[in-house]
């Protein structure tokens, strides 16, 4: 088996997937339809078009658009049910999903539905495809500190179905320090943390997510290679980074694969992951990121048993199960 085919083949767990960020123009423009929405664009494929990103904030624009034909439970529901299906046929066993309460309930829909659409697509994912699955809240950092404990607030009833917190959005000038006082409450909560940082914004940033919000995984995390100093701390901690390949080229974080710093990671000693991000909108799921990397950067079988591995120790599975997929 080459690098390449053990990649696709061997079992793996998603931990960087933005569930809004899996809605294909074909789900999108279904959904408006049977919500009665009309969309600004003309056809799917004319949606697909549009996705010519130069930077974060040119995709954020295009893809808060796309969330907004999300109303109902079903909704949320089919839209992770459709993720899982794809998730299966990569070899996904194991996935963490983030979704952004912000993006909806600014639209009325409440943070319930949201939750109990894709808590309940959650379930059917572990009963009829044997893929565990989690949720993990997150933060929109373009917003303010008073609007993140709202959402924390109104997410509580529901606290069970959802087993950590993260922040995402526009990086550049919302540091992670504008929600230390947010994340110091999420982890008397009991809640599992992690950071976007070091995406677009300075390794300054990964440094206040480590020491500010006591983030467990940084979220991208690729410019640590700036800092030396940095690198040896993420490394020391074992804080894996949560890497998504196809994202930073579709985002101009680097121009060619091929320069992509997924190698230099794994060759300083860091626990980092491959993941997808937003597969709708960035070209290719879990495989695709996989195989891509690996070809580009000719990555070594032992590279992608390492990246596997790494995908399940820096997992928030427990118990037997984590011991079913170590
Ligand atoms: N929200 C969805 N995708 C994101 C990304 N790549 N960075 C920050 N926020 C996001
Ligand atoms: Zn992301």
């Amino acid at each position: 088996m080459t690098p390449t085919e053990l990649a696709a083949a061997i079992p793996k767990a998603e931990l960087h997937i933005h569930i809004e960020g899996s809605l294909e123009p074909e789900l999108i423009f279904a959904l408006a339809q049977r919500n009665g929405l009309s969309l600004p664009y003309a056809s799917e494929a004319a949606l697909r078009e549009a996705y010519a990103f130069t930077n974060l904030q040119s995709f954020l624009d295009i893809y808060y658009a796309g969330a907004s034909v999300l109303l109902h439970e079903a909704d949320f529901h089919d839209m992770a049910w459709a993720y899982f299906l794809r998730a299966k046929a990569d070899n996904v066993v194991h996935a963490e999903l983030f979704f952004d309460p912000q993006t909806h309930t600014a639209r009325g829909v409440s943070v319930a539905t949201v939750i109990q659409g894709l808590a309940s697509a959650c379930a059917r994912a572990k009963a009829e495809l044997g893929i565990s699955a989690e949720l993990i809240l997150c933060f929109l950092r373009h917003l303010s500190e008073e609007e993140a404990f709202a959402t924390l607030e109104a997410a509580l009833p529901h606290r069970e179905q959802f087993i950590g917190v993260g922040l995402d959005s526009s990086e550049v000038g919302h540091p992670p320090s504008k929600f230390s006082r947010v994340f110091a409450r999420c982890r008397e909560l009991g809640l599992r943390i992690v950071a976007h940082a070091g995406e677009e914004g300075p390794p300054a940033y990964i440094w206040e997510a480590l020491n500010d919000l006591k983030t467990e995984r940084i979220d991208h995390g690729v410019r640590s290679l700036e800092d030396p100093a940095l690198v040896a701390e993420l490394a020391k901690r074992r804080t894996p980074l949560t890497v998504c390949p196809l994202s930073n080229l579709k985002l101009c974080v680097v121009n060619d694969l091929g320069d992509h710093p997924m190698k230099r990671l794994l060759d300083a000693g860091l626990c980092a992951t491959v993941n997808s991000d937003d597969p709708a909108y960035f070209g290719g799921y879990m495989n695709a990121n996989f195989t891509q990397t690996v070809q580009a950067l000719d990555l070594s079988r032992e590279h992608v048993i390492t990246l596997a591995r790494n995908s399940f120790e820096a997992s928030f599975v427990s118990g037997a199960r984590r011991a079913e997929l170590m």
